[in-house]
């Protein structure tokens, strides 16, 4: 029976998973499956992108032909032709005999090199730039050679913004009943098995992955469908932000990954005594056991960690075999820009330490810490001196300061916050929609770019509205005037949506072509935005958005923050009053009651109890 899901009204995933491969490629383990992603569009003409693996050759078929629908397919467009992605090529030229394979002069040599059919009648050759029409929709094509493969290309889809991505942005790990990206906890869940596939699958290729970011950065995505693993259509700065610091061999944590080949134990010793150093100086490590942990996850972590440490016993005069073999992987992985640290073992000539310098040699911009912690046998008092000295290398190398300090953290005393509110800002309404209308007061809207025009908005987490702009992607601004009264800002600031309807009473029951309220009296516009991502920092969420209708309702001057606390707010209550309460020391909202409860949020200015003085 077919298993297909829907991404689009006319795009479907028509891919499979593979949960009995025991190792990819032969040599990559996928204990947690793996997808091979196929995409069929149903536009004025079918188009596929890309098979599967020929073990799943029958399921792809139902899953196709009931995507189909009776309808025939027109375009094969074949990114990469790596037969996990194109194996299933043949059955689809027997059932759909006018189809076209759309490939470029480089897949269409491979595709005669694992195939007898005759492919150059039927192929429809495109090189970079090329455009394919097929109706509503059109798909620019874009070459993405050694990403993993030279033929390799992606192809652009104007209308939907939608980046056919090949390999580039997949993960290992079958779907399990998800497609997109954000069902999961990715960021969690899946990002190790995201940067196993890269690392694994193209690592040694950053140059070429960087070329391809370069390529695809002018354009808007807003999703991307790789051939294997999660659509992504929110959050792709997630793992967007990844491969930038991945293609360009740019650590993502400061810490130090050991990683040793011990035979009775004593150089595992040396890695651990040195690893309980480098904690008690509040750096971060990891530790693998060469024997145990296959190459392709120690080179995969590798790529996340600053620092190194090798740590291997000498055998047969040379290094430890498992870790000859991981030396060998780092470099044909190029691994580059990252400090290392030797320990040697050897009971009667340790000389593992010159032959690992030796190794790595072959990788680009490795920083080698001179000293090689030397051991006969097992550590002794002496080893202890140099393995300490070596972890104060490490720490300097990571700027801790000294042993037992943390990273050097900002100076707190240095930051006045009074300061941060000399910066100008607007006073605007958000609004949203979910099962009913919902809105907030903000501080912080601004436009990010004029083509496409663009804007962002900071919204605390506290607010519903915020909950409900990540449920819809939508919202409004109606940005208020001077004349705006402060029952506004009771209105949308004082209350929660999660337990009022902040419209109740209101006269006006204005929406703009999303179907959002907007505030039609005391303001002097209304913008309405499509969210493209969303980004948490902590206590806020930013959105950045399309703005897809703006339109001007007044000619009066915008309500600043500045002018609001001047002329509209209330004067707060002043010490030495009747009234008994608090006062926020930063917008002078008034709390009344004996005791202000420790987890307080002001309303108005959304900072917390300890920014309240007491009065009254
Ligand atoms: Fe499954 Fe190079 O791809």
């Amino acid at each position: 029976m077919h298993c297909i899901k829907k991404i689009t009204d006319d795009i479907f995933w028509v891919g499979v998973n593979d949960r009995r491969l025991a190792m990819f490629e032969g040599v990559y383990s996928v204990p947690r499956g793996v997808s091979y992603n196929s995409y069929l569009v149903k536009d004025e003409k079918t188009v596929l992108f890309d098979t599967v693996d020929k073990s799943s050759l029958l399921r792809f078929i139902e899953n196709l032909e009931e995507a189909l629908g009776g309808r025939k397919l027109d375009y094969l467009v074949t990114q990469h032709i790596e037969p996990d992605h194109s194996a299933s090529m043949r059955e689809l030229i027997y059932r759909y005999p006018e189809m076209e394979i759309v490939c470029n002069n480089k897949s269409l040599a491979l595709i005669k090199q694992f195939n007898d059919f005759d492919a150059d009648s039927r192929a429809y050759v495109v090189k970079e730039g090329d455009v394919l029409n097929t109706g509503k929709r059109s798909f620019t094509f874009i070459m993405a050679p050694m990403v993993h493969w030279p033929e390799v290309m992606v192809s652009y889809e104007t209308t939907g913004k939608i980046l056919f991505s090949a390999d580039a942005f997949g993960c290992f790990g079958a779907l399990n009943g998800a497609l997109f990206a954000d069902e999961v906890d990715f960021n969690r869940d899946y990002m190790d098995e995201a940067r196993r596939y890269y690392t694994n699958i193209v690592g040694k290729y950053g140059g070429q992955v960087k070329a391809l970011l370069d390529k695809t950065s002018g354009v808007q995505i807003d999703m991307a469908l790789p051939l294997h693993g999660f659509v992504w259509r929110k959050n792709f700065r997630d793992i967007l932000s990844k491969y930038l610091l991945w293609s360009c061999y740019e650590p993502e944590e400061n810490g130090v990954m050991i990683a040793y080949a011990s035979v009775y134990g004593n150089t595992e010793n040396a890695a651990e005594i040195l690893s309980c150093k480098l904690r008690e100086k509040n750096i971060k490590t990891v530790m693998f056991d060469v024997s145990v942990t296959a190459p392709s996850d120690i080179v995969s972590e590798a790529f996340k960690w600053s620092h190194f440490v090798f740590a291997s016993t000498t055998y047969n005069a040379g290094i430890f075999v498992t870790m000859e073999t991981l030396l060998h992987d780092f470099a044909a992985h190029n691994i580059q820009n990252r400090t290392i640290a030797l320990i040697e073992n050897g009971s009667w000539a340790p000389v593992s330490g010159n032959l690992m310098r030796e190794a790595l040699s072959k990788c680009k911009n490795l920083n080698i810490l001179e000293k090689t912690v030397s051991i006969k046998s097992g550590v002794k008092a002496k080893q202890l001196n140099d393995i300490d000295a070596m972890a104060d290398a490490l720490a300097e190398s990571l700027q801790v300061q000294n042993a037992g300090a943390s990273v050097k953290k900002p100076d707190e005393s240095a930051v006045d916050p009074l300061a941060m509110f000399k910066i100008p800002y607007g006073l605007f309404v958000l609004t949203a929609k979910d099962d009913r209308d919902n809105g907030c007061i903000i501080n912080t809207a601004l436009q990010i770019t004029a083509v496409p025009i663009r804007i962002s908005v900071t919204v605390s987490k506290a607010n519903h509205t915020r909950d409900m702009i990540m449920k819809t992607g939508t919202f409004n601004i109606s940005v208020l005037t001077e004349s705006a009264p402060f029952s506004v800002i009771e209105r949308f600031g004082f209350a929660s949506g999660k337990d009022t309807d902040k419209f109740a009473g209101c006269a006006y029951n204005d929406r703009t072509a999303n179907g959002l309220r907007y505030i039609p009296d005391n303001t002097n516009c209304v913008i309405s935005a499509k969210v493209i991502e969303s980004y948490d920092y902590e206590t806020h969420t930013i959105f950045t958005a399309d703005v897809t209708e703006a339109r001007a309702l007044s000619d009066e001057p915008s309500l600043t923050y500045d002018y609001y606390f001047r002329h509209v707010k209330p004067k707060p209550q002043k010490v030495g009053e009747k009234k008994k309460g608090y006062v926020c020391r930063v917008c002078a909202y008034f709390y009344e009651g004996e005791e202000l409860p420790a987890d307080f949020i002001c309303p108005l200015c959304k900072h917390g109890a300890d920014d309240f003085d007491k009065t009254g």
